[in-house]
């Protein structure tokens, strides 16, 4: 049967949005257990409005899907998902601050800093980034399981995917990029940086949880490169299509700040087409995975593209 067809009639009957809610659930539930209220002087305070009550969890969402479709150890993915979410919302916090984009608004409430002053903000990051690493390495009272092993290759995953070759990079090109125009070639190294890095280590992340092939591997690492992209495009364009109640943040900032995007490079119509194109490499390199059941990283993928914020 052609690979293709195989592939949509595995998809029919699986229901996405149920396949969501389950996971986000324990997600949910995780992250209220395991963030801490009582860190010192507000601390904790700050670092659970960061995280809870708010955010798509796409990227956890990208580890757990990824860790089922190669039989991935479900503990070690809980983990590993949470861990990528506390780097992500670190990166926003930071992201907002008067240095940086200078927002007030994000997933619909005050951003961190307006909320908590600066300072507060600054070290509520800096503890999500270190929570994340314990996330990773449990007590071994306490580890569900999940072999040492394991922890080291999630902790390296992770650890390069937010620093300098990864996230904290893209966000010092970002940084630097405003009010000059940037190539293509250019635009797409920020982007895969400041956040398809963070994206695909998700994927690599689920992956590491379970036993795939070298050629299963490498193909959801495709994977994951396209729907990192993907991802960021779809922001730019969400920048200027959105209203602020739909996208929870305040929108037209990248004009506003001189900020090159897939927008200023393309224009609106050709960054939505160039969107559909990473969709369809996307697709593709689950099909070249040879994977079984891709049926929630498919959807995840078409998420991403679809989103209106
Ligand atoms: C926004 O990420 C920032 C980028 C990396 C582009 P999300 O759109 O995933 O934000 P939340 O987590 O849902 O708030
Ligand atoms: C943010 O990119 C990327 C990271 C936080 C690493 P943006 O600056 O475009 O994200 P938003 O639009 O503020 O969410
Ligand atoms: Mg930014
Ligand atoms: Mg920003
Ligand atoms: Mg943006």
């Amino acid at each position: 049967m052609d690979a293709r067809v195989k592939g949509a009639e595995v998809a029919a009957g699986f229901e996405l949005g149920a396949w969501c809610a389950e996971r986000l659930a324990r997600v949910e539930r995780a992250l209220d257990q395991w963030l801490p209220a009582d860190a010192p002087a507000g601390l904790g305070e700050a670092m659970r409005y960061a995280v809870l009550d708010g955010g798509k969890r796409l990227r956890p969402l990208l580890v757990m899907a990824a860790s089922e479709a190669v039989r991935g150890h479900e503990e070690a993915a809980l983990r590993a998902g949470c861990a990528v979410e506390l780097i992500h919302a670190y990166s926003l916090v930071h992201d907002d601050m008067p240095c940086m984009d200078n927002d007030v608004l994000r997933r619909g409430k005050p951003t961190v800093h307006v909320r908590f002053g600066q300072a507060t903000a600054l070290l509520a990051g800096d503890a999500l980034q270190a929570l994340a690493f314990e996330f990773l390495t449990p007590e071994p009272d306490d580890a569900g399981g999940v072999p040492q092993a394991a922890q080291a290759r999630l902790c390296a995953l992770l650890a390069r995917a937010a620093g300098h070759a990864g996230m904290a990079g893209g966000q010092a090109i970002d940084l630097a990029a405003v009010g000059r125009t940037l190539t293509e070639d250019e635009l797409r190294r920020m982007h895969r940086l400041k956040t398809g890095a963070l994206l695909q280590a998700s994927v690599m992340m689920g992956v590491a949880c379970g036993n795939a092939t070298p050629d299963a591997a490498a193909a959801l690492a495709d994977y994951g490169r396209a729907v990192g992209l993907a991802f960021q495009v779809v922001d730019d364009i969400l920048d200027v299509t959105a209203d602020s109640a739909t996208l929870g943040k305040t929108p037209g900032k990248d004009a506003a700040q001189d900020k090159p995007t897939y927008i200023s490079l393309l224009g609106l119509e050709r960054a939505r087409g160039y969107a559909r194109e990473l969709l369809e490499q996307a697709r593709g390199a689950l099909v070249a995975s040879g994977l079984e059941d891709t049926r929630a990283l498919r959807g995840l993928a078409e998420l991403v593209v679809d989103r209106e914020h």
